[in-house]
């Protein structure tokens, strides 16, 4: 590892053991990390975002071999699914140890854990040799960040440090697997798919819904309808009808930008065209940096070009729809 950057995990370290908070960037998007054992540097992540304090946190481990020391009931299916996907995109919720401070679960008695699969995050986790309690590094119901700019921008003064480790590749976050009330269910879609799971657990796993809005306070908070929003409204719109959205929208007035995929790009004033990659997984990984900039540029309108159904596509559709939920746009989707 570079000597610039030694001495940047020396000092997160040092940071990380004084209860301050450390941004660090893992496969997925960026996290914002402080000492999973210490519940008044966790207090200071749920300030930073301002997060509700019932909204759980992850907690990440260098290794499955932890997996013990933070969850007092692994079942079977844990240790699978953990030696097939980590390090990498998969959270598993247990039942919690003793050890997990409430400050960390939202005074539930599960708990979210996950091995990144990133070498820098990696690195800090095997330094700390503890775990790291971790939500996407943005503002409560915003866009995750997936560079450290994006981080720096959102955080500002309120984070110390944040470690620089380069774009995400995967840009959405991690598929969770709750597994604390029997059979395996997925909480929140992402690039490892309900598929795979079932493929490792050879069994089907249910699945909650997109678009879903709880009754009760809700146990993921990215189960919202409102969450991942861009500050632009966004519609989604099918591929055949997007051409004359976005002429029914310029002729209102409005400044329009269209994240396509298949719809060949038409120039036109007072409209932005983003093409956007063919494929689920370069999609993913530049859907956030491409929502952040849309917004920045300053668009009245974000119209967005339907995901193809397919089961590769679920996640990427899943953080569409619910940036199109909170944008109050879509009070028809
Ligand atoms: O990819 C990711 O998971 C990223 C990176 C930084 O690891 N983290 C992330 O954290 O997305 P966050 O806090 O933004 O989203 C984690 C989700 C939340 O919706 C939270 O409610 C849910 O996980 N969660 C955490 N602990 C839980 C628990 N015990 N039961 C149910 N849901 C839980
Ligand atoms: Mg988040």
């Amino acid at each position: 590892m570079r000597v610039a950057q030694d001495t940047e995990l020396a000092l997160a370290l040092d940071l990380l053991r004084a209860g301050e908070l450390v941004a660090f960037p893992t496969e997925t998007v960026y996290g914002l990390g402080a000492d999973a054992s210490n519940p008044s540097a966790v207090a200071k992540i749920f300030a930073a975002k301002g997060r509700p304090a019932d909204h759980p946190l992850i907690v990440h481990l260098a290794g499955a071999d932890s997996l013990d020391d933070w969850s007092r009931e692994v079942p079977d299916e844990a240790r699978r699914l953990a030696a097939a996907f980590w390090p990498g995109p998969l959270t598993l919720i247990l039942k919690r140890s003793a050890r997990v401070p409430d400050a960390v679960t939202g005074g539930q008695d599960t708990v979210g854990l996950r091995v990144p699969d990133h070498p820098l995050a990696l690195a800090l986790l095997s330094a700390f040799e503890g775990g790291i309690a971790a939500p996407s590094a943005n503002r409560f119901g915003r866009i995750s960040p997936t560079t450290a700019a994006h981080v720096r921008a959102e955080l500002g003064a309120a984070v110390s440090l944040v470690l620089d480790g380069g774009p995400c590749a995967v840009g959405i976050e991690s598929t969770i697997v709750d597994l604390s009330r029997g059979a395996a269910r997925v909480l929140r879609p992402g690039a490892i798919g309900a598929a795979d799971i079932a493929g490792v657990l050879g069994t089907g796993t249910a699945q909650g819904s997109a678009c879903f809005q709880p009754a009760q306070p809700p146990r993921v908070s990215g189960a919202m309808a409102a969450h991942y929003a861009p500050s632009s409204p966004l519609r989604l719109v099918a591929a055949v009808d997007l051409a004359a959205a976005v002429r029914a929208a310029l002729a209102e007035g409005r400044d329009v930008a269209v994240i396509a995929r298949t719809l060949r790009a038409f120039a036109a004033a007072g409209l932005r065209w983003h093409a956007a990659p063919l494929d689920a997984a370069g999609y993913a990984r530049e859907l956030y940096a491409t929502l952040r900039l849309l917004d920045a540029a300053g668009a009245d309108l974000i119209l967005v070009e339907a995901p193809p159904p397919e089961a590769a596509w679920q996640a990427v559709a899943d953080r569409l729809q619910r940036a199109a939920c909170g944008s109050g746009e879509n009070d028809e989707t």
